[in-house]
């Protein structure tokens, strides 16, 4: 694993190199100026000058990076708005994504049933806008949480037959906790049962009071099966992204979000990211923590391979050597070596915090284990 070299951490010491190589030898390690020494060897060179020794913590940096991108407000230039669909299990919210891509991926799922989080970046009359679909299954409230931090806009799908329900209250949360704008898309208004103005009622006890009762919440009643009230619910889609004035930098290496990631036998590692900020190429090495890669291909949602993504896209990726957290920031490091050498730093300090939580270990952990 690569760790700091002794040059650079002479230079960090305000010392000479050989007075490092000097200690080092003292412990009986050969090294020269430009060898890397692990963490634990720097930090007995570090005691010797009476500094303690501590590994950087990059999170800072990572935001450093982050704002960058938005320092100048002359260079940014207007993104497509984010729209994460929320609400209880079987609400909608795939039927309606269905609707507005034209496709029917809820005929492929296990029982009916989302169990991940799926990214669309469609175009609606000239505009993009990308879509996460969340699970309203009450066992994936990690998903929802990831999708109302990532969005700049939450559609709240509650069925008119069904009424507000616990997951549509926990959705509801999110988007409060995340601070974005709220939409109501009052589904299923084509069955029988349904009394939309019920849903209204309901929904006012969480703060969340319709236009046409006086209240600041746009709600549109729609059928996703029949395709009812698509069009208006896209146009208030459009309106409220508008006031929110979205930004990002058009040119520079992108940054943004995993979305989810996982291990496929014949592919290796495939990860949904969401550019934020700056535009994804086909062969950029991307970073996130303590995995690295360089894409090896991009796909768009239906498969179509892409050769670049830009701010607001939602993009499938081959190349991470692991598999990355989803929910974790990815950035765009300059050349391989760079990405490599934050990746193992990351995993140097994650596994230093790991030793440091669990203590030290008792006899007694000792026998328990035997
Ligand atoms: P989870 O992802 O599991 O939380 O469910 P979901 O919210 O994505 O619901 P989904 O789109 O899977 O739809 C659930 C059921 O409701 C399916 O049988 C749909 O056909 C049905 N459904 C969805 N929208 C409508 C609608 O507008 N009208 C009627 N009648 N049925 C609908
Ligand atoms: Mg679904």
């Amino acid at each position: 694993m690569e760790g700091v070299t002794v040059g650079e951490l002479a230079a960090k010491l305000n010392k000479a190199p050989t007075e490092v190589i000097k200690v080092l030898m003292g412990y009986g390690v050969m090294a020269a100026v430009n060898q890397s020494i692990d963490f634990d060897t720097a930090s007995i060179v570090c005691e010797e000058f009476g500094v303690t020794c501590e590994l950087e913590d990059e999170n800072q940096a990572m935001d450093d990076l982050f704002d960058t991108h938005y320092q100048n407000e002359d260079e940014l230039v207007k993104r497509p708005p984010i729209i994460t669909v929320m609400g209880h299990v079987d609400h909608g919210k795939t039927s309606l994504l269905d609707a507005i891509r034209h496709t029917n991926v809820i005929s492929g799922e296990a029982g009916g049933i989302t169990q991940h989080i799926g990214a669309y970046t469609i175009m609606i009359k000239d505009e993009k806008i990308t879509f996460i679909d969340t699970p309203g299954h009450e066992a994936f409230t990690a998903m929802r949480s990831r999708g109302a931090s990532v969005t700049d806009i939450a559609v709240l799908v509650v069925a008119a037959d069904d009424g507000v329900m616990p997951q549509t209250v926990e959705a509801i949360n999110h988007a409060k906790d995340a601070g974005v704008p709220i939409i109501v898309a009052v589904n299923k208004i084509d069955k029988p049962g349904a009394n939309p103005d019920k849903v209204k009622q309901e929904l006012t006890e969480y703060g969340l009071v319709s236009e046409d009762w006086g209240g600041d919440t746009i709600c549109v009643n729609i059928s996703a099966k029949k395709r009812e009230g698509i069009e208006e619910l896209l146009e208030m889609i459009l309106l409220v992204a508008e006031v929110e004035d979205l930004k990002a930098h058009p040119t520079k290496k992108a940054i943004g979000t995993v979305i989810e990631a996982r291990l496929d036998k014949q592919k290796g590692t495939v990860a949904t990211l969401l550019v934020k900020s700056g535009v994804l190429h086909d062969g950029d090495i991307v970073v996130c923590n303590d995995v690295f890669g360089k894409v090896r291909a991009m796909m768009d949602d239906k498969g179509n391979k892409v050769k670049v993504a830009g701010p607001s896209t939602a993009i499938e990726i081959l190349g991470f050597n692991e598999v990355p957290g989803a929910g974790e920031k990815f950035f765009v490091a300059e050349n391989e070596r760079d990405g490599r050498k934050y990746a193992e730093r990351r995993k140097a300090i994650m596994k230093e915090n790991a030793l440091k939580k669990s203590g030290p270990v008792s006899l007694d952990d000792l026998f328990n284990q035997i």
